[in-house]
């Protein structure tokens, strides 16, 4: 059996609580445009891309738009979204996630950000968290979006430890299935149905069972 020797995990959805940020922003952009966009239809944008989720919305309203106004449209959906992330607090943070990453660090686990977003460093440094993290992998240091592993794989290079000893922590689809793609082990965050090619799902990161301080071999997520 393999012994986890890092973490690593998605932002949006995970540590703070933004993917409803994001949903709202395109939301807003979609109604906008003439059309809905449901909760459902979200799910294929958490863990995509900025632009690649623009693609998907304009898809759902079976709309077309020029390269220059996809441009346009992205950097709307981007303001409105960081006008939300501005008046974010701490209480943002979901719970149980500072205290997992903290345990997982007093375990002697390194632990990594694996995100997509091209705002992780804004949204860290925000909530004053950007010192849970050994490595940052964010949306500025990775050219393949999830499900491509790259962004994981890059963060096991910088950790330099090899994927099979990292489980990722993701509320993605997408995101789930680049870990695994990546060789590595999945906990899915959120619907156990939508997440069903993670290896374990939990409803949060205060449901994740902490590693016990004296040998981390012991921890249950070793047996997954
Ligand atoms: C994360 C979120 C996605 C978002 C992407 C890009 O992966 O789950 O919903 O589209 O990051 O975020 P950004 O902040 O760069 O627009
Ligand atoms: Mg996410």
């Amino acid at each position: 059996m393999d012994h986890i020797k890092a973490c690593i995990f998605d932002l949006d959805g995970v540590i703070v609580d933004t993917a409803v940020y994001h949903y709202k922003a395109w939301k807003r952009l979609a109604n906008e445009l003439g059309f809905e966009f449901t909760e459902l239809d979200n799910e294929q944008l958490k863990g995509v891309s900025r632009m690649r989720s623009l693609e998907i919305v304009l898809q759902c309203g079976g709309i077309t738009k020029t390269e220059a106004e996809q441009k346009l449209l992205a950097a709307q959906k981007n303001t409105w979204y960081m006008d939300m992330v501005n008046q974010m607090t701490p209480a943002e943070i979901l719970p149980g996630a500072k205290e997992f990453v903290e345990s997982c660090r007093d375990a002697g686990i390194k632990t990594a950000l694996g995100s997509a977003s091209k705002n992780s460093m804004t949204i860290l440094n925000k909530l004053n968290i950007a010192n849970l993290f050994d490595v940052i992998i964010d949306g500025n240091k990775v050219s393949k979006a999830k499900p491509d592993p790259e962004v994981f794989l890059k963060g096991a290079a910088e950790l330099g430890i090899e994927p099979k000893y990292c489980v990722v922590f993701e509320d993605a689809i997408a995101g789930v299935e680049a870990a695994k793609a990546g060789g590595m082990k999945a906990i899915g965050i959120g619907d156990p149905v939508l997440l069903h090619e993670a290896d374990m799902v939990i409803s949060g990161l205060d449901k994740a069972p902490r590693p016990p301080k004296e040998g981390a071999g012991d921890w249950a997520l070793n047996k997954i």
